[in-house]
């Protein structure tokens, strides 16, 4: 974790927390100027804790009064409960609400950084990986199954009804993504969406607020190199955010060199995220048997038994708009 990414979470978390008691303090107005029986009672509450706090501060042997101021307290809490929902408002409406239960949005709970505050440091660094690539520039709205139309393969495959497949189950992936979702190999000739649909796939996740890793395999693998050799000493950890964000799109599979490092790597953030059951989107120009003939059989199996498959077919779309441009010419 790069302590600026965590500095930029801790502003943001502390903002919460600050949104949450400006809204508290709007709610009490609302609620004072509203329901007189209410104000009243929190001011007769102010004057209790008044009271305890003299008590206290007296030194003096008053255990049985705080007993009973504290049940005053909580049957007034009671009646401002009773008397929100009898006027139409929720019974915690005047309880602050905070992002995070947990650590009333400090970023702390049990003597350590709170999950919240990690989650949002690891998606800040995301969110600066991913800047380079071009996360946003594909979506669903703009890929066109047209070109796949009247197609067939070389088995008689009809391409268009194989991609309608393949696009309903991109956006349903998208829309119903969770951290239990299953992981994806896309796999098929160049050109022919994998790359557009796993970007679609991103910016639809990264929307839900999800983080969301980005980029291509050989560019993902030699920052990680650049980083455990000490060439890059910037403090970021690649690797860790690659094995634990909540989607992790590895682009062209296959591209990178044929390195032990780089072999090793690649098992290790496969098999890592599949014994985390965190899911991942490859995508490939080869297919099954030239996977096999690259990988050593411990990373094929667990793809072979763990991805839902994808055979992307039809013919390259880049030549295919490359034609209607030229024609519109
Ligand atoms: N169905 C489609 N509708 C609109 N644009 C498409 C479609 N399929 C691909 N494209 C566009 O064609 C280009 C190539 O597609 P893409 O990069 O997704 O192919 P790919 O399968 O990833 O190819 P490669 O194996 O070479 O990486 C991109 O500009 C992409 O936006
Ligand atoms: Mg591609
Ligand atoms: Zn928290």
């Amino acid at each position: 974790m790069k302590l600026e990414h965590l500095e930029q979470a801790r502003s943001e978390i502390s903002a919460r927390r600050n949104r949450a008691k400006t809204e508290n303090d709007r709610r009490f107005e609302e609620i004072n100027t509203l329901i007189p029986e209410i104000a009243e009672i929190n001011r007769q509450l102010f004057q209790t804790s008044r009271n305890l706090m003299q008590i206290i501060r007296n030194g003096e042997n008053t255990a049985d009064r705080v007993e009973a101021l504290k049940r005053q307290n909580q049957q007034a809490q009671i009646m401002v409960r009773k008397l929100l929902i009898a006027n139409g408002y929720p019974e915690d409406y005047l309880n602050i609400a905070y992002t995070c239960p947990k650590c009333s949005d400090t970023g702390y709970s049990g003597g350590t950084y709170c999950s919240c505050l990690t989650a949002l440091a690891a998606k800040i660094a995301a969110s600066e990986l991913n800047r380079n690539a071009q996360v946003n520039l594909c979506s669903f709205k703009s890929f066109d199954l047209s070109y796949y139309y009247g197609r067939k393969t070389e088995n008689g495959t009809d391409c268009y009804k194989a991609m309608e497949m393949i696009f309903e189950f991109c956006k349903s992936y998208a829309a119903s993504f969770s951290k239990e979702s299953p992981s994806i190999l896309m796999f098929g000739k160049t050109g022919l969406g994998k790359t557009h649909l796993s970007l679609s796939i991103a910016s639809a996740v990264l929307e839900k607020g999800f983080s969301v890793l980005y980029d291509s395999v050989i560019n993902f693998l030699r920052q990680v190199e650049n980083e455990h050799f000490g060439r890059d000493t910037s403090g970021n950890d690649t690797l860790s955010l690659l094995l634990e964000c909540d989607l992790l799109i590895l682009d062209d599979l296959g591209t990178e060199f044929d390195t032990p490092f780089y072999q090793s790597m690649i098992y290790n953030i496969i098999n890592t995220r599949i014994n985390r059951c965190l899911p991942t989107i490859i995508s490939t120009n080869m297919d099954w048997s030239g996977i096999s003939h690259k990988y050593e059989e411990r990373i094929t199996s667990r793809i072979f038994a763990t991805y839902v498959n994808h055979h992307f077919v039809g013919y390259d779309v880049r030549i295919l708009k490359a034609q209607q441009k030229a024609a519109r010419r």
